[in-house]
């Protein structure tokens, strides 16, 4: 086990009417900027208990942060901070909007040079208006963490950043406010989750086996829970076992001590910057062509997996690696998500040069042994076809 340093300061605050909670959370006095998405807020109630519990409060609203949140509709809210003398973020909505209001929060003390700084060229964040959520979607994670993930229209680029300053104060996670959401969502949550998990876990054996053990208690609960989520998304008391799960997978703990993949999610980004699939869409299509790929290399855990999660432990080694695989593929594919790129109309070839180039272009050496070179993407995203 590497040595870590584990520090969370998130607020998590949880269960049915959390919202009302606002009023004990939010610090007495400030002058609160209420970002949102497209709109889902008004339609499933929640803008209207989010106003409720902060009457008194001097807010102004920012609304329009689309899926996959720009730097260019960021960039607005920025402008409008300053100008309002803005002191405290709420953002309300899924990922994209928490994402979102991190970039803004380092945005906005970051001074007069372009803050896309801090996504294109990693520079370092010193400063962030404090910011809280109420999270709507089970996903990404981001209601407990530090990170967020931009995307640039005018250059067809999404990057990442984190930093110790952008952890929200505290998350409301009301799971209520999720029995709104289409089923396309629920799936992209699953699969989003199902997916930071493995990215951490399905590497090699490090001597980690508590790790083990908490990343496989979240894929087995998935795996059990997922179809009876989609079937019955107004069943409370899954929804919230997946909420706790989403937030579980990429809030940190799973990962300590661990040396991580994260090749997919690295790939996929490129494959939402090219042709504007879902985030979720982008893992499930390139999971599976990625572990074929790294199959030597995984195998011992491929193996565990295997085993732990779905049962697979007759045959031979290669057999059960490939039997391992096939099983993500089927589990995805048993909540309505595809895995190929031809599900999506996208040219393989077209879309492996592409990507190649791009991490050509940035010397981008991925996976959790540093050894997936742009010749591997190549043939990962061929593969995916
Ligand atoms: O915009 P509105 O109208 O709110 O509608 C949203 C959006 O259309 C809708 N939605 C959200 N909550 C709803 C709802 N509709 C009905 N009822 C509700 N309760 O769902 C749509 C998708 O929302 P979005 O926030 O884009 O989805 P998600 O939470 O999956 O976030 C995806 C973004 O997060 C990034 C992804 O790359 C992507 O940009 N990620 C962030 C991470 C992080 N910060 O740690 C890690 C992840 O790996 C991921 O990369
Ligand atoms: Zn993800």
């Amino acid at each position: 086990m590497k040595n870590f340093v584990y520090w969370n300061p998130t607020r998590i605050v949880f269960g049915a009417g959390s919202i009302a909670q606002l009023k004990r959370l939010v610090p007495a006095g400030v002058k609160i900027l209420l970002l949102y998405g497209g709109g889902s807020i008004f339609k499933n109630g929640v803008h209207a208990q989010v106003l409720e519990a902060l009457q008194g409060w001097q807010l102004i609203e920012f609304g329009g942060i689309e899926p996959n949140p720009t730097y260019e509709t960021l960039m607005q809210a920025v402008e409008i901070i300053r100008k309002e003398n803005i002191d405290f973020l709420l953002a309300v909505g899924g990922g994209s909007v928490l994402d979102g209001t991190k970039f803004i929060a380092a945005a906005v003390p970051y001074g007069e040079v372009d803050p896309w700084d801090i996504l294109a060229n990693g520079a370092r964040v010193s400063a962030a208006i404090p910011f809280g959520s109420v999270l709507t979607l089970p996903a990404t994670g981001s209601e407990m963490n530090s990170g967020a993930v931009i995307s640039r229209k005018s250059t067809q680029e999404k990057r990442n950043f984190s930093s110790p300053f952008t952890f929200p104060l505290f998350s409301i996670l009301d799971p209520t406010s999720t029995f709104s959401l289409p089923a396309k969502q629920v799936r992209n949550g699953i699969v989003d989750t199902f997916v930071h998990v493995v990215e951490q876990y399905l590497t090699f054996p490090q001597a980690t086996p508590l790790q083990d053990r908490q990343a496989e208690a979240i894929l087995l609960t998935l795996v059990e829970q997922a179809e009876a989520i989609l079937a019955e998304p107004k069943e409370y008391d899954a929804m919230a076992t997946f909420m706790w799960s989403a937030t579980q997978a990429l809030n940190g703990v799973i990962g300590c001590g661990l040396v991580q993949d994260w090749a997919t999610h690295t790939i996929g980004h490129e494959l939402t910057a090219f042709y504007g699939l879902d985030h979720a869409e982008t893992l499930a299509v390139i999971y599976p062509a990625l572990l074929r790929h790294k199959h030597e290399s995984k195998r011992e855990k491929l193996l565990q997996y295997g085993e732990r999660i779905f049962g697979i432990n007759q045959g031979s080694q290669v057999e059960r690696v490939e039997a391992a695989i096939a099983a993500t593929e089927q589990f995805f594919h048993k909540i309505g998500m595809p895995t190929t790129l031809g599900d999506y109309q996208i040219n393989p070839q077209q879309a492996a040069e592409r990507i190649a180039e791009r991490m050509k272009a940035r010397n981008n050496k991925i996976g959790e042994h540093d050894d997936i070179l742009p010749e591997d993407v190549h043939q990962i995203v061929l593969d995916a076809g």
